[in-house]
């Protein structure tokens, strides 16, 4: 048996469409281990897929195919703390389990830029599954199956608060959400801010946030899907927030705020419990460890 333990992650961080992601402290937990059928339960008793429709046997299938290891079966019992299709990464954890738990069983066949460049590919994009393996924050590209990463150290003067709706959001649907085009000024408009939010975050330049999370590639296409979404943004960075901005393609909202503001998540529980029943407000650290 492995056991392979996957955090939850925040994707774009506003100006990062599809190249920037976090990886916080909540965490999926997945044991695999060979057998000679398919054998899938949840410690929760939450629903999983339990046949070859699962994500992570998915995963782990491609891992033993791509190896050219014939696999009969799998045990797969999951602990899941990330909720499900909320933008903070649940399908990247178990894209991410199935390929890891899979090289774990196999006497790690795959070096870690492989198993990050095979996460990115299945998902399509890397800025979720980057931060889950490698931990912190990561800036990526994923450029025909390779990707280009970086994992930039953070300022330890931030936390996150991340704003949770009880109501879900398919990825798809806010993919399909946005234009097939842009133009050029819009371009410049996030080129600047991603580089920015980078330096800011690395140097501690705080100050820089608000304007650096800044976005016009997606969250104005998204915001019509997301009820009270733009709402939650305004009044995070009323409460004190540094930057705020939808988590991956959504729903849930990512406050980014000082850990010297201990009261930050009194004020934002409030906020929810008085105005917007439908959301709770979780502190979490940037995870620094990765799966
Ligand atoms: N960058 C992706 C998107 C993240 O915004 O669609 C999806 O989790």
């Amino acid at each position: 048996m492995v056991r392979v333990t996957v955090p939850a992650t925040s994707a774009n961080m506003g100006s990062g469409y599809d190249s920037i992601g976090i990886a916080l402290e909540l965490y999926n937990v997945i044991d695999l281990a060979e057998n000679d059928h398919i054998d899938i339960s949840d410690k929760n008793g939450q629903y999983v897929p339990q046949d070859e429709s699962n994500l992570i046997y998915q995963c782990a299938k491609r891992v033993y195919d791509e190896c050219g290891k014939p696999l009969s079966g799998l045990t797969i019992v999951e602990d899941c703390a990330i909720p499900q299709t909320r933008g903070l990464g649940s399908s990247s954890a178990c894209t991410v389990a199935g390929i890891m738990g899979a090289n774990m069983l196999l006497g790690e066949p795959l070096d870690r830029n492989a198993v990050i460049d095979l996460a990115a590919t299945i998902e399509g994009h890397p800025d979720n599954s980057t931060p889950a393996i490698l931990g912190g924050f990561c800036v990526a590209l994923l450029e025909n199956g390779h990707v280009h990463h970086v994992r930039v150290p953070v300022h330890g003067a931030i936390d996150f608060v991340v704003f949770i709706p009880d109501f879900q959001l398919s990825t798809e649907k806010a993919r399909a959400a946005l234009p097939k085009t842009i133009d050029h000024h819009d371009a410049v408009y996030n080129l600047a801010r991603a580089a920015l939010l980078a330096g800011s975050l690395t140097t501690g330049k705080l100050e820089n946030l608000d304007a650096a999370t800044g976005d016009c590639l997606h969250q104005p296409y998204r915001f019509g899907l997301i009820e009270n979404g733009e709402d939650i943004v305004r009044e995070a960075k009323k409460l004190g927030a540094l930057g705020a901005f939808i988590s991956g393609a959504g729903p849930s909202i990512v406050a980014i705020v000082y850990k010297g503001d201990r009261d930050y998540i009194t004020r934002a529980q409030e906020l929810c419990e008085k105005h917007y029943p439908h959301w709770k407000a979780v502190q979490l650290r940037c995870d620094e460890v990765g799966a």
